[in-house]
């Protein structure tokens, strides 16, 4: 017995030494780099200053962009982001601003369009989840965000504030080598599926645009970007958020389900919740979800219709209290 345990601690030290060395070398090459190798349409792509296209794309963005990029006085300087997963902080989301030294000013349309669908920059430095990467969203789309980008917005002006770059912990770190990684361009052009075929219609709105899945799952790390559906729980909620405070704010099941989701809500709770942050039981809906008061009602009530669609789960969520 005394020899098989000796040997059994041998083994385990071995183990242990291979761990710690596996350890020291992805701390230090940290966040693999990536070919930044755009197809020539993208290299040359330009976005024409369309004013359709800019308005939509800051619809987009207020959707999608605006509360994690906007600092003070709700200008696109960024901000520390103490609602981001804390064995994953800290995090700063960066100046998107016109500035060409802090900014983006210097960055192509290719550049941007490369960088919205994949994450990956010109040098080839890759951005880790805090960042959402947009593989399923329109072509048009996309390029409505950049047409915004480039707009005269006020909130994009050039602006020198200017955080550091972020430096990653180990965790970040290990996740982005072993379980995140950029997702492909992709291969045919997406297009919005046409606005009377609801179901399509409404699932392109959650998944592909707003991203209701990603926070309505159960866990960050364990979801499909290409593939929504597969992510673990899909919209069965329980995804461990946090607000401004840091204080754990569960996402709800908004599955179908009848006693743990939301199976037994009318459809106008549905878009009062969804537009408005109502909670159909008394009182707001807490952050990080937020009212979505640019969708319009034939999207939000498509969002409805495509939910119908979606397999119920069952998953009681502890909800937040705001303490007295
Ligand atoms: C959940 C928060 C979040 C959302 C939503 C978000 N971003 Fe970001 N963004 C970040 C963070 C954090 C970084 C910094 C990542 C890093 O250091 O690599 C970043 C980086 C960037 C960068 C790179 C800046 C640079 O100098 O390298 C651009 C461009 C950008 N975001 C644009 C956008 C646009 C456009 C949208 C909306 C379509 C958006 N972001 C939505 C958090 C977010
Ligand atoms: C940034 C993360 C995030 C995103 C994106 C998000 N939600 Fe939420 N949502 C939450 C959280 C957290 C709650 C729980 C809030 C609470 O308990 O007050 C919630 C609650 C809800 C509720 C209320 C459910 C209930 O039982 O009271 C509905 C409905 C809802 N979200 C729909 C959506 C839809 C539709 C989208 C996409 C258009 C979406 N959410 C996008 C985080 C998010």
């Amino acid at each position: 017995m005394n020899r098989f345990f000796k040997i059994l601690g041998y083994a385990l030290g071995v183990l242990l030494l291979f761990a710690l060395a596996a350890a020291a070398y992805i701390n230090s090459k940290g966040i693999p780099t990536y070919k930044f190798a755009p197809p020539a349409a993208v290299l040359t792509l330009k976005v024409p200053p369309d004013s359709t296209m800019i308005a939509r794309g800051a619809k987009l963005a207020t959707l999608l962009c605006t509360e994690c990029h906007k600092g003070e006085g709700g200008k696109m300087t960024g901000r520390f982001m103490p609602d981001m997963p804390k064995d994953l902080a800290p995090a700063y989301s960066l100046n998107i601003t016109h500035d060409s030294v802090h900014g983006i000013g210097t960055w192509t349309d290719g550049e941007l369009y490369y960088f919205l669908r994949t994450g990956i920059r010109k040098d080839g430095s890759w951005s880790p989840p805090f960042m959402p990467k947009f593989p399923l969203m329109a072509d048009e789309d996309v390029k409505s965000v950049i047409a915004w980008l480039r707009s005269d917005d006020p909130v994009l002006f050039a602006d020198s504030h200017e955080f550091p770059p972020n430096e990653w912990n180990f965790l970040v770190k290990l996740l982005s080598n072993i379980a995140f990684t950029p997702p492909p361009l992709p291969e045919e052009t997406i297009s919005i599926p046409d606005r009377t075929n609801k179901i399509a219609f409404g699932k392109y709105v959650a998944d592909a645009l707003c991203g209701c899945y990603a926070c309505h799952s159960a866990d960050f790390t364990k979801q499909d970007a290409l593939n929504p559906e597969k992510s673990l729980g899909f919209y069965g909620g329980g995804n461990p958020l946090l607000n401004y405070e840091g204080e754990l704010v569960p996402s709800s099941n908004i599955t179908m389900d009848k006693e743990t989701g939301i199976g037994g809500w009318t459809q106008q709770q549905f878009l009062e919740a969804t537009k408005y942050g109502k909670n159909p039981k008394g009182g707001p809906l807490y952050f990080p979800m937020f009212p979505h008061t640019t969708l319009t009602d034939t999207e939000v009530n498509a969002v409805w219709a495509y939910l119908q669609t979606v397999p119920p789960i069952r998953n009681q969520v502890q909800r937040y209290k705001p303490k007295d």
